[in-house]
């Protein structure tokens, strides 16, 4: 499988990205699969400009916004398996994830998402059952839905004082994750 990681957090000693790195460890012990992965929050990424270009003949079916989520589009017409790490901000997930998604709109649903899966890290100061995962949850469930994805999330609780670092049953779930694919 192509499996793709995108990170999002713009942190060095970023919870989520650190669960992600350790499922992607586990993914290429494997040995079996073409993994390729961005930290989002360090590219130049643009907002989408709802330009509709993307949907007309002056964009041929691609994104007219031609920065470094060119790279990232390309990566994702070529995953079968996408992961993506995101801190909960506010209730929602990074806007640095935010825009990378928005970008989605470009692609083809048909050709360049259906039956692939999405699979989203979310870490947040809150415990487990906060509702801000919840409501993460909930939008991914139907974006998934719309554009033909199975969507898989973990959700683990952390921050500076709890670290994801040091919390073994989050890193043993990050690993069997990655095993398993
Ligand atoms: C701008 C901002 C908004 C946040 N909003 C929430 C929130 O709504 N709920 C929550 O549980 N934690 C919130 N947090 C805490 C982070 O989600 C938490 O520290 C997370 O583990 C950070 O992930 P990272 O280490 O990958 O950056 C917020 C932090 C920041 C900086």
């Amino acid at each position: 499988m192509n499996v793709l990681a995108l990170y999002s957090s713009p942190r060095r000693n970023s919870n989520s990205t650190f669960l992600l790195k350790e499922i992607m460890s586990a993914v290429k012990e494997k040995g079996v699969h073409t993994t390729t992965e961005f930290d989002v929050a360090k590219m130049n990424i643009k907002g989408c400009q709802a330009c509709e270009g993307c949907h007309n003949p002056k964009g041929n079916g691609g994104c007219v916004v031609k920065d470094d989520m060119q790279q990232v589009l390309a990566a994702v017409k070529q995953a079968d398996y996408i992961f993506m790490s995101t801190p909960l901000y506010w209730w929602n997930i990074s806007a640095q994830l935010k825009a990378v998604f928005d970008r989605f709109y470009s692609l083809n649903k048909k050709n360049d998402l259906q039956g692939k899966t999405i699979h989203l890290v979310i870490t947040g100061a809150s415990e487990e059952d906060d509702i801000g995962y919840e409501l993460v949850n909930k939008t991914f469930m139907e974006i998934c839905d719309y554009i033909g994805c199975e969507f898989k999330i973990l959700i683990v609780s952390g921050d500076d004082s709890n670290p994801a670092q040091k919390n073994e049953k989050a890193i043993a779930q990050a690993k069997a994750i990655g095993e398993s694919l």
